[in-house]
């Protein structure tokens, strides 16, 4: 059974653009409940950690820059079937074959900076929100 909790970050991009409240509000507008929200700025270690899955592919050194560039903001997300919905809602990873109306169409600049992360199955969202929440953070 698909689990209720998803984990998300909105990316340097997205932040240093000020696109923060309209994409929480879209989030929230879409059915989602926060449960968990910070804003922070991942070191070089956190973003290697967090994408070590990533770390044979080409583009893994420009991502963990990318991540450590400026403030994320990250956040918990409550939701049946929140992994697959927030996916849909996000969009394809390059905004050019994202849907309309997705929050990467609408905030994304490319492939590279494309504005929001969403977990890809429940046991990556539990780690990942374990990755940057502690349990009291948690709601
Ligand atoms: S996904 O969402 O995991 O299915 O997407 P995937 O294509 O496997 O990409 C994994 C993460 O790497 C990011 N990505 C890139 N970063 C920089 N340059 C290029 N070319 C690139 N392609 C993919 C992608 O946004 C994924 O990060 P997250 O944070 O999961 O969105």
């Amino acid at each position: 059974m698909a689990g209720n909790k998803t984990f998300t970050m909105l990316k340097p991009d997205a932040v240093s653009k000020g696109y923060t409240g309209e994409i929480l509000k879209q989030i929230t507008g879409s059915g989602f409940r926060i449960v968990a929200l910070k804003m922070t700025q991942m070191t070089e270690q956190d973003a290697k950690t967090f994408y070590e899955v990533h770390k044979e592919r080409p583009f893994y050194g420009e991502l963990v820059d990318y991540m450590t560039s400026g403030p994320i903001v990250a956040a918990i997300l409550e939701k049946e079937n929140a992994v697959d919905d927030f996916r849909t809602l996000i969009g394809a990873t390059n905004p050019e074959e994202a849907a309309e109306g997705t929050i990467r169409k609408k905030y994304a600049a490319s492939i590279s900076e494309n504005a929001i992360h969403g977990s890809d199955s429940d046991e990556n969202a539990t780690i990942e929100s374990n990755f940057h929440f502690s349990g009291r953070e948690q709601f």
